[in-house]
């Protein structure tokens, strides 16, 4: 069955929603994006999607065209006009599409952005099976831009790492770069050892996961120990346990790293009781 999107103010089938072949999102990456989940047909952590939204727009030198409250009419919306339970709504604003392809960005007067946002159905994303197997990642060299703290949507090589991955035999790909772990190609990493909970710090080298403010702040609160700074692979290897969080995966184990099982091979005590902590918390919270 077909979807119902939203493209510039309109809702239509995804059949009907057509962009220029001059847009900037399409010809140079020029676009940022969001990735907001819905549980229970609610939508998880929405204004700090928004909050990343501003940022992301404000550092690449782009106005932001819709606001807030007109955000999340259009993701009610398409929630409702999809019945989506569980899933995941994507949302991409780009520089639009001038009379011409060139490097200079268009006036902003001149060339209204591009807004598009759509459903992703994706039931059992709460019940998550592989939640309660975990999840096999390999470590590739990390080769993106030095601005990972922006939103865009330049995912070649995010692409390319899961695909490595797969090629392996394996989930995901952890990036390395001058011996420790960034971040995960699509979520962050995490490390566990003697029961303290250890990731990357924040900088312009990873992204400022949404999940990983939450995850941290509802692990604080229930007493666990956090420690932001570089960890290696060989660390990780060694660890206790380990997992990744994003918006579609919440909170994940990692129960292989580059073909070594991390110490009963199986989820440990520390993601699952994280995993079960961050959903009832963001379940309460949800709009
Ligand atoms: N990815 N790091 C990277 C490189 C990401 O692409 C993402 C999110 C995260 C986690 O951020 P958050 O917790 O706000 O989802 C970290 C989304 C889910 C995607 O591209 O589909």
């Amino acid at each position: 069955m077909s979807r119902t999107v939203y493209l510039n103010g309109t809702y239509l089938p995804e059949e009907d929603a057509k962009i220029s072949i001059f847009d900037r999102g399409f010809l140079m990456a020029d676009g940022v994006y969001e990735v907001t989940s819905v549980l229970d047909g609610m939508l998880i952590d929405f204004d700090g999607h928004i909050k990343r939204l501003d940022r992301s727009l404000y550092e690449l030198d782009m106005r932001n065209p819709i606001s807030r409250d007109d955000l999340l009419k259009a993701h009610r919306e398409l929630i409702s006009l999809n019945g989506i339970k569980e899933g995941l709504i994507y949302l991409q604003i780009t520089r639009g599409a001038p009379n011409d392809r060139d490097f200079i960005f268009p006036d902003p007067d001149e060339t209204p952005q591009t807004i598009v946002i759509f459903t992703q159905n994706k039931p059992g994303l709460y019940d998550n099976p592989a939640a309660k197997k975990g999840i096999k990642v390999i470590s590739i060299e990390d080769i993106r831009w030095g601005r990972r703290d922006i939103k865009t949507v330049q995912l070649l090589y995010p692409s390319m790492g899961k695909m490595i991955a797969k090629k392996q035999g394996a989930d995901d790909a952890w990036m390395v770069e001058d011996g420790a772990v960034t971040e995960g190609t699509s979520n962050n990493a995490y490390i566990v050892k003697d029961g303290k909970i250890i990731t990357r710090a924040l900088s312009n080298d990873i992204l400022h996961g949404i999940t990983r403010a939450a995850v941290l702040r509802f692990g604080k609160e229930a007493q666990m120990q956090v420690l932001e700074r570089d960890f290696t692979i060989e660390e990780a290897k060694d660890a206790d346990e380990a997992f990744i969080t994003s918006a579609s995966t919440f909170v994940m184990p990692v129960v292989e790293i580059d073909g070594q099982p991390l110490g009963a091979g199986t989820p440990g005590p520390v993601v699952t009781r994280l995993r079960d902590i961050y959903l009832e918390e963001s379940l309460k919270r949800a709009i």
